[in-house]
Parts: structure tokens; C-alpha cells; sequence
């Protein structure tokens, strides 16, 4: 992978949103200590998702939609899977690359 297709946050940053390969909008965020990272845009529509503490899941604020990670599932059967990435720590940033690595 280049820097160019990498998405680079700092480790103590609570939700952000950034670009992968500077075509798709991530999200990476914090939950009890663990970090994770998906689409920031909603399979049905393309809506900005944001990350809903209350509810515990990944939510879309246009139409409800909502989803679990880390395994980006949601209860609806058209719209059931949403990107999901491993992001990985080194030197202080959480990295975040186009593909899993499995
Ligand atoms: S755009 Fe997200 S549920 Fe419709």
C-alpha cells in the first residue's frame, strides 16, 4: 500500500472521518477501548452514518438504518452489510488500508 491510499488518524481521536485511496469516506472510532472502522456512508441511500453510543451501533440519520460492528450487519435484508475495515496502530496513528489484510 502507498501513504497516498492509507487513511491516517491519531490514536486519541474519539469518531473521525476521512478518505480512503481518496475515493472512499471512512469512519474510524472508539468503542470500550477498541477501535474500528467502516464506510461512513449508508449502502441504501449514501447518507452520512454517525456513530449512535446509546444504541451501540453505527446509525443513518435519514432513514434509521442501522448497524453492529465490527461486523457491519444490519437487520434489513436489501441493505444487510456495511463496509467494514482492521484498522492497526503504529507510532501513535491508527492506520486504515483499502483492503483487509485476510
Ligand atoms: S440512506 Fe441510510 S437508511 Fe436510507
Amino acid at each position: 500500500m502507498t501513504d497516498a491510499e492509507t487513511l491516517k488518524v491519531p490514536e486519541e481521536a474519539e469518531v473521525v472521518h476521512g478518505w480512503l485511496s481518496r475515493t472512499r469516506e471512512v469512519m474510524v472510532f472508539r468503542r470500550r477501548g477498541e477501535i474500528l472502522a467502516c464506510s461512513a456512508i449508508c449502502p441504501h441511500m449514501g447518507a452520512r452514518l454517525e456513530v449512535d453510543r446509546r444504541r451501540d451501533a453505527v446509525v443513518c440519520p435519514w432513514h434509521g438504518l442501522a448497524f453492529t460492528l465490527p461486523e457491519g450487519r444490519s437487520g434489513h435484508p436489501r441493505y444487510a452489510r456495511l463496509k467494514t475495515y482492521a484498522p492497526t496502530l503504529s507510532g501513535g496513528l491508527v492506520l486504515v488500508e483499502p483492503e483487509d489484510p485476510a
